[in-house]
C-alpha cells in the first residue's frame, strides 16, 4: 500500500462529519474514500474505535457491499428489480455474464470489470435498465448491454 493511500485511510477515518462516529461509518467512510476495505483501514478503524481488530472485521463482513480488494477499472451494474424483471432483466443478466465471462456477479477473471446485480437503478420507467461505468441506459437489450460493455472494456485503449 503506498503512502497517499494510507493517508487518504487515516483522512476518511479521522474527518467524520456526523456526529456519531461508529465502526460501521468509519468503514463507510474508508470505502467512499478508497474504494475497499484493506487491512491497514481495518487496523485504522480498531484503534481509532477502541475496537478489536476482529470487531472490525466482523462489522466489515455482515454488510455485503464492503470490497476488500482494490476496486477494478470498471463497474457494470444490471437492474434485475421488479420492474426490469418483468422487461426481461434475466436475458440482460445472461448477456452481461457471458460477455463478461463470469458465472455470477463479482470481478472479471482478468481484473478489469466488476459486476453487480442491484436491486434498482431508480429509473424503473425505463427498464430494463444497466449501469456501465455509472451511466444509466434504459430500455436495453441482450444485444445492446453486450456493446456498452464491450465498449466500455475496450475504451482503455485511449487513455
Ligand atoms: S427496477 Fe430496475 S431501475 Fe428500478
Amino acid at each position: 500500500m503506498d503512502d497517499a493511500t494510507r493517508a487518504l485511510i487515516t483522512h476518511a477515518v479521522n474527518n467524520q462529519q456526523q456526529s456519531t462516529v461508529t465502526v460501521l461509518s468509519s468503514l463507510l467512510a474508508v470505502e467512499d474514500a478508497i474504494g475497499y476495505i484493506p487491512k491497514e483501514a481495518v487496523d485504522s478503524v480498531a484503534d481509532r474505535m477502541d475496537a478489536t481488530i476482529n470487531d472490525v472485521w466482523a462489522v466489515a463482513t455482515f454488510y455485503p457491499n464492503f470490497r476488500f480488494e482494490p476496486p477494478t477499472e470498471h463497474r457494470i451494474e444490471v437492474c434485475w428489480g421488479p420492474s426490469c424483471h418483468v422487461m426481461g432483466a434475466t436475458a440482460i443478466i445472461a448477456a452481461a455474464l457471458q460477455t463478461l465471462d463470469l458465472a455470477d456477479e463479482g470481478d472479471t477473471p482478468d481484473g478489469k470489470a466488476t459486476l453487480r446485480y442491484n436491486t434498482c437503478l431508480g429509473a424503473c420507467a425505463h427498464a430494463p435498465v444497466i449501469a456501465v461505468d455509472h451511466h444509466l441506459a434504459g430500455r436495453i437489450t441482450p444485444e445492446t448491454a453486450r456493446a456498452k460493455i464491450v465498449a466500455s472494456l475496450s475504451a482503455d485503449a485511449h487513455h
